[in-house]
């Protein structure tokens, strides 16, 4: 390199905040030339107070000062060597080294830049801090929580996830809940992962039934939110799932009380009047049927079997002699039980139950195109559960013995809901109550009563 371009490069780089040498390393070892750049980097107000220095002095950590040298030994350059160097007050500074060694046998040079790394540094340190205390927060949520990109793969975990699990973080990166799931179960967590990506709405304290890679299951609540990068553009989602199994096997406990207790209150009605025990039972065998065609959840199905069992609680009120009256009733009578309805919802709607008990048996006299009682509720008007009730309902009785008549067989309870399919009778679920029979080779489909 001649003089001049080094000199040129020298007051450039003095304006670049670039420190610039050439260092003798043979014969002695000194700063030939340095820019006041360089000094100025490392508290030397003037270049010649530079000039005795020793390169080798200047490191802080002797380590980084034996692997620069023995670098250089071997490769004769390096590039971007961060170390950290001795200000003149004792202090120290993050640089970066970039240099070559020149020269001949006995006169060896080192020539090269020296950068002021520090505020680099900061910011690396910062951001790495911040992405420890992220990390930390992260795996110290006793919850499950993950990120996905855009094809659905798993970018990043949480400890809790990697429990849940039971494997390895490496073996979790990269895959899809596929990999780990039921295929139902994966479907759906594909199919919410791809609503959020769709629409960038988030999915909010949806509740789910997982099972386990072991088998076991879980009730866990689950939120999940898009993800976006700097321009705003959807990148992935992020979950964060909770463990509800504890709480679940509590309310179950708590449900499975309350149902014990109206179950008491049930049998005291069937004990007094023992034709409403066998129309109970069938009612919710009948009604739990249906509903399954429907492919309702377990609490629903739960739900609809309950009020089957108690949708004549209200009987309870009723004089025994009207109730089972042979021949016709006055319209007192008729109207008293009638009340019936009026007077289970009252038993029951102060219940706190996570499904629409007390509502769906006030409805289950009620006819879709207004001709039921009490309230003659119409079409959306009634609950798919009372409408599911009322037909149960129905084909129940039609079929039973009565003590005021016989059975009216299976086939008038037929032609009564064909014909009021589609006005007082929910078609779609009348259909499905006519391919249960045809399925059951034309004869009832519930217990033998
Ligand atoms: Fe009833
Ligand atoms: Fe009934």
């Amino acid at each position: 390199m001649k003089k001049d371009t080094f000199h040129l490069n020298i007051s450039t780089s003095d304006n670049l905040g670039i420190g610039l040498f050439k260092y003798s390393l043979l014969p002695d070892e000194k700063f030939i030339i340095t820019n006041s750049m360089l000094a100025k980097m490392l508290g030397y107000s003037l270049k010649s107070e530079f000039k005795n220095l020793k390169l080798d002095n200047l490191f802080l950590n002797a380590q980084d000062r034996d692997v620069f040298f023995k670098t250089l030994k071997k490769k004769k350059r390096i590039k971007f060597f961060e170390t950290t160097f001795r200000k003149k007050n004792g202090g120290s500074l993050w640089v970066a080294i970039t240099a070559s060694q020149i020269g001949s046998r006995d006169k060896k040079y080192l020539e090269g830049i020296i950068e002021d790394i520090s505020l680099h540094r900061q910011m690396e340190e910062k951001l790495a801090l911040e992405r420890d205390f992220m990390q930390g927060l992260l795996d110290n949520i006793p919850d499950a929580i993950y990120f996905k990109d855009r094809q659905n793969k798993i970018i990043k975990v949480n400890k809790f996830y990697v429990q849940g699990l039971n494997l390895k973080y490496e073996d979790i990166i990269g895959k899809t809940d596929f990999d780990f799931f039921s295929a139902d179960q994966a479907k759906r967590m594909l199919d919410d992962d791809n609503y959020v990506l769709n629409t960038g709405k988030p999915i909010v304290g949806k509740i789910e039934h997982n099972v386990l890679p072991d088998g076991s299951w879980s009730q866990v609540i689950t939120t999940k939110i898009p993800m976006y990068d700097r321009n705003g553009k959807i990148i992935g989602t992020m979950g964060i799932t909770r463990d509800m199994t504890a709480y679940a096997n509590l309310e179950r406990e708590r449900l499975d009380m309350l149902i014990n207790a109206l179950t008491v209150l049930s049998r005291v009605l069937e004990m007094r009047d023992p034709y409403t025990s066998n129309h109970n039972n069938n009612v919710a065998n009948i009604a739990e049927k249906i509903a399954r065609v429907l492919g309702w959840d377990e609490n629903r199905l739960l739900g609809i079997r309950l009020a089957g069992q108690l949708h004549d609680l209200g009987k309870i009120g009723i004089p025994l002699d009207i109730l089972n009256k042979p021949g016709k009733l006055s319209n007192l009578e008729y109207r008293l039980i009638q009340e019936h309805v009026k007077k289970c919802y009252d038993i029951i709607k102060d219940v706190n139950f996570p499904f629409s008990l007390a509502e769906t048996i006030y409805q289950h006299h009620e006819r879709l195109d207004g001709s039921g009682y009490p309230r003659e509720l119409k079409q959306d008007g009634i609950i798919l559960e009372a409408r599911i009730l009322a037909i149960s309902d129905v084909l129940e009785s039609m079929t039973s013995y009565r003590p005021y008549r016989e059975a009216l067989g299976l086939e008038k309870a037929m032609l009564e809901l064909q014909e009021g399919s589609g006005s007082r009778y929910d078609s779609e679920i009348v259909k499905i109550v006519f391919n249960l029979v045809k399925d059951n080779q034309g004869k009832v489909f519930w217990g033998i009563n």
